[in-house]
């Protein structure tokens, strides 16, 4: 990982808000996990940027003996993926910079490759070259599945995002704590970065439009968008069998 940017102090704030600042998660999760069971083939899944663990481990709940391939830069958050994973002896880790492309090689195509809420640390053009390597990583046939946060095309819909991420943050810290300390914690981290003037360096998030226009410019197709929030979104596109 480049240091500079996203540091292990990251990853433990990360660990510490997430149940309350991914708007909708076990509803994210369910999604992609139905993706990628629907692609076709018994190959191995790659996810980008795995964090704790917790989409690796729901696919392995979901598809016994499917090999998944959980990259990340930091160390800490690949030993919580390994600590959760069902299926140890179905599991690669590997430290990556997500920038760099010599980890984008594979012994044999993909069935289906997911990313959640880290595709937005690569610039635009980094994010045409990830997608044109990913395409080219997966079978016929294959899925790739997107979440990630996208950045409006408007200071109203920037207002609107900010507003909604707040509002879900809420939602999910009273669901989950009963009280409104996850909320506080979230806001005092500054984590909902749509009221900032301009983004922390380390986001660099693009429009939905854009993310829409790489996709296919790299060759998916049936591209669908499947939840959009304060934000946020999950798009999947499919390599044609
Ligand atoms: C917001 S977290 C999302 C984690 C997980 N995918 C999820 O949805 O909960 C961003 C993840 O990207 C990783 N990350 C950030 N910058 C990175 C880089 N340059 N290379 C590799 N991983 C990076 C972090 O370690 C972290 O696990």
């Amino acid at each position: 990982m480049s240091v500079e940017d996203w540091t292990e102090r990251e990853s433990a704030i990360y660990r510490a808000l997430s149940e309350v600042a991914v708007p909708e998660r076990e509803r994210q999760i369910a999604v992609m996990v139905d993706l990628v069971s629907t692609a076709p083939g018994d190959g191995d899944v790659l996810e980008i940027c795995c964090g704790e663990g917790l989409l690796t481990a729901a696919i392995q709940q979901a598809l016994p003996g499917i090999t998944v391939h959980a990259y990340d830069g930091s160390a800490s958050m690949l030993e919580a993926t390994r600590d959760r994973a069902p299926a140890p002896g179905h599991l690669v880790t590997r430290e990556i910079d997500i920038a760099d492309r010599s980890w984008r090689r594979f012994d044999q195509p993909l069935r289906a490759v997911v990313s959640s809420l880290a595709v937005h640390h690569l610039d635009g053009p980094e994010k045409r070259v990830l997608f044109a390597d990913i395409h080219g990583a997966l079978a016929p046939g294959g899925v790739f599945a997107l979440a990630d946060v996208i950045q409006p095309a408007t200071r109203t819909g920037q207002a609107i995002a900010a507003g909604m991420w707040d509002q879900e943050a809420k939602r999910r810290s009273a669901e989950i704590g009963g009280a409104a300390d996850g909320f506080a914690a979230f806001r005092d981290a500054g984590w909902n970065h749509f009221h900032a003037e301009e983004p922390d360096p380390v986001d660099k998030p693009s429009r939905l439009t854009e993310h829409v226009d790489w996709l296919r410019e790299a060759g998916f197709v049936d591209l669908d968008l499947h939840w959009m929030l304060a934000g946020q979104m999950l798009l999947s596109g499919w390599k044609a069998g």
